[in-house]
């Protein structure tokens, strides 16, 4: 439908606006109560009812409508914002003893002997920020910044999904002209598991911790990108509120709840000291079960006049306190210095240690990310030192005990020629790794080899890194398409390989050559290209033909990928000798059956497929072919978008999501009914 001049008719702007509250709610119920009350399905049509109608009468589009979240443009830079009231940060304490000191300074201070009533609050490990609505409309968001000036992210906390675009009003009248609400963003740490893992598959470093994660996507100059990351907020505390006072911080809490934004359920009231420290305890023992970090207890004065009385210092209040967890550590020595070389030819120095526990964990190896990292610690081999992993985290290495130095530890030089090949290593201005450029460099090699073979890119049983290594030193693959031209011959001249093993290879190369585009461009190990940007490629090009001759110019418009990974495509298959590697490939007969002109319906195109428990007959990734070949999707986690959740034998957690979120649940029989339909 195109946009008309008419002007809406008064049933229109009034269905619209009933629409928007409706699906306002929903959203609410969903993102910031957890407690859905409508099925997927239920909630797509009152999306789609919206965008239709926002399309005929654009002129009525808000920008608090739900169907605005997303679609704010690339920036340049973030532009600074300072704060009416500056955002504190808190002291620290790590024992009871200084928690106590804390408490009784605070009586000192005010001249009293009573109890103090706290407000306590799980410290979030995530990034403060500051969401403004005015007249109940999110108008602008920002970062703590320095605490004075904050940094304008609007865009990127709009897509926060339990951030409310629009207040709801507890009452006529009671939505403030003003309302500054400060809180944490934060991720969960399965999607902090699964981005990294992510990042990984594509050859990008990960995030050292969930933190690091949520600050990173925050701070993404394409919102599209943050986006697709699942981050979530928890609100703790107010600036101006215009025309109203509180007298306690639970107030406050209460408040901004009441007004449809989203505040930690652990956050309790209690009176005296003892009581603070005993929840302080319970967090430490609840802490491994969270979704989400945290890194401590916040200790608030409860009473806001009290608050004021005691007032600030330059930096932090002397109202509140922050009881932070100690982070698990423990010291070890650093036996050498190790050079992992990764599928994109990133050379990373690893810290190869004497096993210690740490946390209940033993850990012997730690990365220490690049070179100027090292000299930044002063870390040198032989070096005794302090290593921690807070919670869920990988070990990093805190700093070296120069105190027991001996004088033979040995500073750490990164070479100038890579150990394997002997290549000058490469580094591009701006970044701190250092890479081999040498394609065929054995580690590369074989990583490159096992990626193209691996299961969610061409699936070729068998070809793990033990065969590839195997394949490589024989002479036999020198590149990805020396895959193709195995024979059996060729395989029996290898040790270990017998009739037998050779032939189910043969067999698993053979039939990975029908596949999908998406698993393709995803198999040739693209730098910053995984499995759901090279799905989007595909979805807005519809074939290789166009993604090898787009540009980053294009590329980049696609909502979702940023211009790394656009340029990182086009510069890819501008590059001479990736163009012959696709086209021996397409050679050897590989062919796409998700794109356009080519056979096999997509009748389950946009509906996606959770499975769990162990089907019957079919095995995990053949079904997850069949999905795709129809077009459809297979995810990991369950949503109210989810189409189908198929259940096997000793199903999981997520059938229950499932029958919580009214996601249809089917049998293997069903499935194969619905995927073999056309
Ligand atoms: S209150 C004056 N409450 O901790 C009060 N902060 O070190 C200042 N944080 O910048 C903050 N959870 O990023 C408060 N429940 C909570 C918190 C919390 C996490 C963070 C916040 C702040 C930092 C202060």
């Amino acid at each position: 439908m195109s946009a008309s001049n008419n002007k809406a008719p008064e049933s229109v702007i009034k269905r619209i606006e009933q629409l928007r509250s409706e699906i306002n709610r929903h959203n609410y119920l969903y993102y910031v109560l957890d407690s859905p009350e409508i099925s997927d399905a239920d909630y797509d049509a009152l999306m789609n009812e919206l965008k239709g109608l926002e399309e005929q009468y654009p002129e009525l589009v808000t920008s608090d409508s739900p169907t605005q979240r997303v679609g704010a443009p690339l920036s340049e830079k973030f532009n600074p914002v300072p704060h009416t009231v500056p955002m504190l940060s808190l002291d620290d304490a790590f024992s009871p003893q200084e928690v106590i000191a804390f408490d009784q300074r605070v009586k000192k201070f005010l001249n009293s002997s009573q109890e103090i009533s706290y407000m306590l609050e799980p410290k979030m490990d995530g990034l403060a920020v500051e969401l403004i609505y005015e007249n109940g409309i999110l108008v602008q968001g920002s970062t703590r910044g320095d605490g004075l000036v904050g940094e304008d992210v609007t865009a990127n906390l709009r897509t926060i999904r339990s951030v409310p675009l629009r207040l709801m009003a507890p009452s006529e009248g009671s939505i403030p002209e003003r309302l500054e609400a400060r809180g944490e963003v934060f991720i969960h740490l399965a999607d902090f598991r699964e981005i990294n893992s992510k990042r990984e598959e594509a050859g990008e470093q990960p995030f050292a911790n969930p933190r690091n994660a949520a600050a990173g996507s925050l701070r993404q100059l394409d919102p599209a990108v943050t986006a697709s990351r699942p981050l979530d907020i928890f609100l703790y505390g107010v600036g101006v509120v215009s025309g109203k006072e509180f007298k306690t911080q639970e107030e406050i809490l209460e408040y901004l709840k009441s007004v449809g934004l989203k505040t930690n359920p652990l956050a309790q009231r209690c009176r005296g000291i003892k009581k603070a420290i005993k929840y302080h305890e319970h967090m430490t023992s609840i802490r491994p079960e969270l979704p989400y970090e945290i890194d401590g207890t916040v200790i608030k004065v409860n009473s806001i006049e009290l608050q004021q009385r005691l007032g600030t210092k330059a930096r932090s209040p002397r109202w509140a306190i922050a009881f932070k967890f100690e982070a698990a550590r423990a010291i070890t020595r650093i036996e050498k210095i190790i050079l992992s070389i990764g599928r994109t030819g990133a050379v990373t120095p690893v810290a190869v240690m004497e096993p210690v526990k740490v946390g209940g964990v033993v850990v012997s190896r730690a990365t220490l990310h690049n070179q100027d990292e090292i000299q930044r610690k002063d870390i040198r081999e032989g070096d005794y030192v302090i290593i921690q992993r807070a919670g869920d985290v990988i070990p990093e290495v805190v700093k070296p005990l120069k105190e027991r130095r001996t004088g033979m530890e040995k500073p750490f030089r990164m070479p100038e020629y890579c150990p394997v090949c002997g290549s000058k290593l490469v580094k591009k201005p701006g970044e701190a790794v250092w890479r081999c450029p040498n394609p065929q460099c054995f580690p590369r090699l074989v990583k490159k080899i096992t990626h193209f073979a691996s299961k969610n890119a061409m699936d070729i049983d068998g070809l793990g890194p033990k065969v590839a290594e195997q394949l490589i030193t024989n002479g036999l693959v020198r590149d990805i398409p020396d895959i193709y031209t195995l024979t059996l011959s060729d395989l029996i001249s290898v040790e270990r390989f017998g009739e037998k093993s050779a032939q189910n290879l043969l067999q698993a190369i053979e039939q990975s050559k029908t596949t999908t585009l998406a698993r393709f461009l995803y198999a040739l190990g693209i730098r910053h290209l995984g499995e759901v940007s090279a799905q989007r490629l595909v979805e807005h090009f519809g074939s290789l033909e166009k993604i090898m001759a787009a540009g980053p110019g294009e590329i980049i418009k696609i909502s979702g990928i940023g211009d790394e990974l656009a340029n990182s495509v086009a510069s890819w298959f501008e590059d001479p000798k990736n163009r012959e590697t696709v086209k021996r490939l397409l050679a050897a007969g590989i062919k796409f059956k998700d794109v356009a002109g080519k056979a096999g319906s997509k009748h389950l195109e946009g509906i996606s497929f959770v499975f769990t428990g162990t089907l019957p007959n079919l095995k995990r990734n053949d079904a997850k072919k069949l999905v795709q070949q129809a077009g459809g999707r297979v995810v990991s986690s369950v949503s109210r978008k989810t189409g189908y959740v198929v259940a096997g034998e000793n199903p999981g957690s997520k059938l229950e999501k499932a029958q919580k979120l009214g996601v249809p649940v089917i049998s293997e029989e069903e499935f194969l009914n619905i995927v073999k339909y056309s």
